[in-house]
C-alpha cells in the first residue's frame, strides 16, 4: 500500500495538441491564440521546426501543409485544427467543427478571361474539382473539370481551360493575369475542427480552449460584425 504522505507523482497532463497551417494566416492566428490566452509567438519564428510550444508549454503546435491539417486531426495526432473551409469542402472528413475562426476570410469564384465567351460545355481548371462539379451540377452545366495543383490563373490563358474555380483574396491575381470574376461559388474563412472521438475522452481539457477562441472571436467582432 503506497504511503498517504507520499503520494505518486500525478501524471504530468499531456499538452494538447494544435494542427496550424503554414503560411500567410498564421500572422492572423497568433494575435487569435494571444487573445485566447495561448502565447504562441514561436510560431512565427523563421526556423524549419515542425512541432512548436507555447510559451507556458501547454499547448503543442504541428506546422502542416494547409491540406494536411485534416488528416491529423481526423487520425488524432492532433486534438484540434485550423483548417479553411475550402478544404472540408473539397473532401469528406469526420471532424467536429466547433468554431469558426472568421480569419483567412476569401471567396471561391469562377473566372474567366475578360470579355471571353464561354462555350455550353465549358472546360474548367481547378484545384477543387469537387467544389466545382457541384457548383456546376447545380446550375445543369455540363463542364469538363480540369484538375490542376496550382497557379491556376494560367489555364484561361493559355486555353488550358475557358473558365477556373478558385480563391480570390484581395481579386490581385485575377486582375494581373487579365481574368475576371463570373460568379461566386461560396464564401471560404478558417475554422477549429476537433478530433470527435479526442474532443468526448479530452472534454475537460479541449473544451476550455476551445470555448476560449470562440470568446477571442466574438470580442474580435462584436455583434456577428
Ligand atoms: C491563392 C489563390 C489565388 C490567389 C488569390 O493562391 O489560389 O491564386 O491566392 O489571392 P489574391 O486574390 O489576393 O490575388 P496561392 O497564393 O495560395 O498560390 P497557388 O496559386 O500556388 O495555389
Amino acid at each position: 500500500m503506497s504511503d498517504p504522505k507520499f503520494p505518486p507523482p500525478a501524471a504530468a497532463e499531456a499538452p494538447l495538441t494544435l494542427a496550424v497551417p503554414k503560411g500567410r494566416i498564421l500572422k492572423v492566428l497568433v494575435p487569435m491564440l494571444a487573445q485566447a490566452g495561448i502565447a504562441a509567438e514561436g510560431l512565427l519564428g523563421d526556423d524549419r521546426r515542425l512541432v512548436r510550444e507555447s510559451d507556458d508549454g501547454r499547448v503543442r503546435f504541428l506546422l502542416l501543409k494547409p491540406d494536411d491539417v485534416p488528416t491529423y486531426v481526423e487520425y488524432g495526432s492532433a486534438d484540434l485544427g485550423v483548417v479553411g473551409r475550402d478544404t472540408l469542402l473539397e473532401r469528406n472528413y469526420e471532424l467536429y467543427q466547433p468554431v469558426d475562426l472568421r480569419v483567412g476570410l476569401c471567396r471561391m469564384v469562377v473566372a474567366a478571361r475578360v470579355g471571353a465567351q464561354i462555350p455550353p460545355v465549358p472546360r474548367v481548371a481547378t484545384k477543387y474539382p469537387r467544389i466545382a462539379q457541384k457548383h456546376f451540377a447545380a446550375r445543369g452545366v455540363q463542364a469538363e473539370i480540369i484538375f490542376v495543383q496550382g497557379s491556376v490563373e494560367l489555364a484561361p490563358v493559355t486555353g488550358l481551360a475557358d473558365l477556373i474555380v478558385d480563391l480570390v483574396e484581395t481579386g490581385s491575381t485575377l486582375r494581373e493575369n487579365g481574368l475576371e470574376e463570373r460568379e461566386v461559388v461560396c464564401s471560404i474563412s478558417s475554422l477549429l475542427v476537433a478530433n470527435r472521438t479526442l474532443f468526448k475522452l479530452h472534454h475537460e481539457r479541449i473544451a476550455p480552449i476551445v470555448e476560449r477562441l470562440r470568446r477571442a472571436v466574438e470580442s474580435a467582432h462584436p455583434a456577428g460584425i
